[in-house]
């Protein structure tokens, strides 16, 4: 039996998507700009997946902006929000020290050219104060970021009171909602943003694909130049297949929305319980309520984390020590860190995330494997890590 305990990193295509991504690739070549029957035909499959996208954040489909995933709509609002404001002399951007890397390396690319940047600290459950933000925000601040749910422990932040402090100082406020969407409801009114990030992969679609959400009449500069597509905000021919692929990923997740977060909820409280109960010295990284529902970080004391997503590889069990970007190395979890936790806590933490296929029985399958896994590293390992935690 496999075990995949990691749709945080990415997850398998709905059937439905596949069905969808494999019909419109043969009978969708068309070129969406083209006038003919053939480029109608893939506007339409387009607009089509805009409206789905549009109705499971309660956006307008003139507001949704395709990109090539997460990251590239993650670089479209911070860079293309700066381009555009850098002329009224705001030159400075706000961001939590938990964003992902999409975020925070764009922050320091942005540093290198001039702009001035700040990185606002959580608390020890990982969830930002608005009041931190407000320390934070100058009349020069072009910017806010804050994602809504953390990719390593899940924790929801505040986005509806940030956005509401950014907008007094006449900032812009951005959400990366890569790990939210099709997990919780998501509605970009409610969070009261001007833009939000999304990603299909995420939620059962193609890899590859996603959007960003503009609120109409923010000002932002493209950062792909070309042709005229997507209202002259992002250049190139679409990825019609993968834009389709996406618009059932959404429709999917918005009809399941409910169901599916009380569904992963329940299996996602019975692997944390039989695991704290189960594998001496565990512990729960995060805010117990504040998270989506299919999330858990955990740490194992006197256990290097890499060693134990080996051992459970090695069993079929697949599951992530935070951001997939950092693994294979020993990095510690920035997320953790800025939690304040000690060092070998970043180290020691493993994140298991659930989905679509997860069932009570892959749970029981984990749970029964750990304890033997966690006794044998335990006795074995003698790293540095293990002996100081
Ligand atoms: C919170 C968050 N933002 C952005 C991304 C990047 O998305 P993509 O993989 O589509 O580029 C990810 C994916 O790991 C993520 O978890």
């Amino acid at each position: 039996m496999r075990v995949y305990f990691d749709y945080n990193a990415t997850t398998p295509l709905a059937p439905e998507v596949i069905e969808a991504v494999a019909t419109a690739s043969r009978d969708l070549f068309g070129n969406a700009s083209s006038v003919h029957h053939y480029g109608q035909q893939a506007k339409a499959a387009i607009d089509d997946a805009r409206s789905a996208i549009a109705t499971l954040i309660n956006g307008d489909p003139s507001e949704i902006v395709f990109t090539s995933g997460g990251t590239e709509a993650d670089n479209f609002a911070i860079r293309g929000a700066a381009e555009a404001l850098e002329a009224t002399g705001r030159r400075h951007l706000v961001a939590t020290a938990i964003e992902h890397e999409a975020v925070l390396n764009t922050f320091k690319a942005l540093a290198r050219r001039g702009w001035r940047t700040t990185l606002v600290p959580v608390d020890q459950s990982g969830i930002v104060a608005p009041e931190r933000v407000r320390e934070a925000i100058s009349r020069d601040t072009a910017l806010v970021s804050v994602m809504h749910a953390n990719n390593e422990i899940g924790t929801i932040q505040p986005i509806a009171a940030i956005a509401a402090i950014a907008h007094e100082q006449g900032a812009l406020m951005h959400t990366d909602a890569v790990q939210s969407v099709a997990k919780i409801p998501v509605d970009v009114r409610e969070l009261a943003v001007d833009l939000l990030s999304l990603s299909a992969h995420k939620f059962s679609g193609p890899k590859g694909v996603g959007a960003l959400w503009i609120k109409r009449g923010t000002r932002m500069l493209p950062i792909l130049t070309g042709g005229k597509h997507e209202r002259n905000r992002r250049a190139g021919t679409e990825n019609v297949a993968s834009i389709v692929g996406l618009g059932v990923a959404a429709r999917l997740g918005a009809n399941k929305l409910t169901a599916e977060a009380v569904r992963l909820a329940a299996l996602r409280d019975q692997l944390e319980q039989g695991i704290l109960t189960r594998v001496a010295g565990t512990v729960v990284n995060g805010d117990p309520h504040a998270r989506v529902p299919n999330t858990t970080n955990i740490s194992f004391d006197r256990v290097e984390a890499e060693s134990l997503l080996i051992a459970l590889d090695l069993e079929g069990i697949a599951v992530s020590t935070g951001s997939a970007c950092s693994s294979g190395t020993l990095e510690p979890s920035h997320v953790l860190r800025a939690m304040g936790l000690p060092t070998h806590r970043t180290q020691n933490s493993l994140r298991f995330s659930l989905g679509q296929f997860s069932t009570a029985a892959e749970v029981e399958r984990v749970v029964d494997v750990l304890p033997r896994l966690v006794e044998k590293l335990r006795r074995l390992t003698k790293s540095p890590v293990a002996a100081r935690s």
